[in-house]
């Protein structure tokens, strides 16, 4: 199956800064992404964190796609770094009153609608995400309200306004199952936004899927011909694909999977080389974790580029050490969550979070999923 063959919901997903949008369009992301410290000035920053953190009971979440300064000093301190859906089970469990969330908006908002008693800081809140960009609130209701018949399955990528139309939230690391669970059950389903995860989940369960057309413009961009090349030019090496990637690039994968995948992936596969299909910000960790074995950049352009990978979302990269000192010291940048939305948001995020427990500890989750008869 190929995208031409999915039934296809058309958005843009730029809008421009002077209507309103901050720093959605990625030209005002990449101006706003923070110039490197000196060395005694990035020492100071990270300093001057750890005693913040301590001081305000504050504790960091980060995603693997930030500055390898806001992973590092998140392990250090006694947070996390990790996958989305990790991330937000760390922020809904762990004791501290504040969490700074190094990531992208709807991270922090997530974080937000399970612990709305606790303060969510984050660097930049403008650090938004090409999906969520894709899928505004209002349109994607009016999408929803066409189909009656379909449970809403909605990704993580996505504003509050959005989840709190879902039946059930998934992120990359638990879609299949989920999905899989729902077909079982007897659900059709609306899928939104992302129509190269969707695509590689309708391809692997088989399910009944109905799509809105977004795409992550990080991922969209991995090319399969000039992955095929760097393949041949490195026969030994296994590929690791993010399933936001278009399926041609998917279809060259010896391991698909959410970034937390990728990393077991990169740790178990009897492999000392690996090319890698997602966000470049996850090379530090790969490469930390796995210090004998050589990663590669897959391939985001053309022979006839300058730049063969450009693999970075801009988003994430407006994380920055002086801001979250900034917003530790001053309390910036609380991310704020609508309260008449947060109930209803919050729903299909319980219902992956305990589907997900329920699958790690062993138990039947599909039993989470109400049955509507034969799939
Ligand atoms: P993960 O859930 O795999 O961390 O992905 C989040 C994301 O934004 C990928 O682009
Ligand atoms: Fe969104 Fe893509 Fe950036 Fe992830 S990498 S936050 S999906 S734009």
């Amino acid at each position: 199956m190929t995208i031409a063959d999915l039934a296809l919901k058309p958005v843009e997903y730029e809008q421009p800064a002077d209507a309103g949008g901050g720093a959605c369009s990625t030209r005002h992301a990449w101006a706003r992404v923070p110039a490197e410290p000196a060395p005694a000035e990035r020492a100071a920053l990270k300093d001057r964190i750890r005693t913040l953190l301590r001081e305000k009971n504050a504790v960091m979440v980060s995603h693997y796609y930030v500055h390898p300064d806001l992973q590092d000093l998140a392990e250090e301190t006694g947070g996390l770094v990790s996958d989305s859906l990790e991330m937000a089970r760390f922020g809904r469990d762990h004791a501290a009153q504040t969490l700074v969330v190094s990531g992208v908006r709807f991270m922090g908002e997530t974080a937000k609608i399970l612990s709305p008693e606790k303060t969510v800081l984050m660097p930049d809140p403008d650090a938004t995400c090409s999906l969520d960009l894709g899928c505004p609130a209002d349109a994607f209701s009016a999408f929803c309200d066409q189909h009656p018949d379909r449970t809403v399955v909605v990704y993580a990528n996505t504003s509050a306004a959005v989840k709190a139309r879902a039946d059930w939230l998934v992120t990359s690391s638990c879609a299949l199952e989920i999905v899989a669970a729902l077909k079982a059950a007897g659900h059709k389903i609306l899928w939104a936004p992302d129509r190269h995860l969707g695509g590689y989940i309708q391809q692997q369960t088989g399910a009944d899927m109905l799509f809105w057309n977004g795409a992550c413009i990080v991922h969209d961009e991995f090319k399969a011909q000039e992955l095929l090349d760097l393949k041949r030019r490195h026969p030994g090496a296994k590929v690791l694909v993010h399933p936001e990637s278009p399926a041609d690039v998917v279809a060259l994968a010896d391991a698909v999977g959410s970034t937390s995948a990728i990393l077991k992936a990169a740790r178990e596969l009897d492999a000392s080389e690996f090319i890698v299909a997602t966000d470049n910000g996850m090379l530090h960790k790969l490469r930390t974790l796995n210090p004998g074995k050589t990663f590669h950049e897959a391939p985001t352009a053309g022979n006839s580029a300058t730049c063969k990978s450009c693999a970075h979302c801009p988003w994430m990269a407006m994380n920055g050490l002086a801001d979250v000192a900034r917003v530790l010291e001053t309390g910036a940048n609380a991310v704020e969550v609508d309260p008449a939305l947060i109930p209803r948001a919050r729903q299909p995020i319980d219902r992956m979070l305990a589907f997900t427990a329920a699958l790690k500890s062993g138990q039947p989750a599909g039993a989470l999923v109400p049955h509507l008869g034969a799939a």
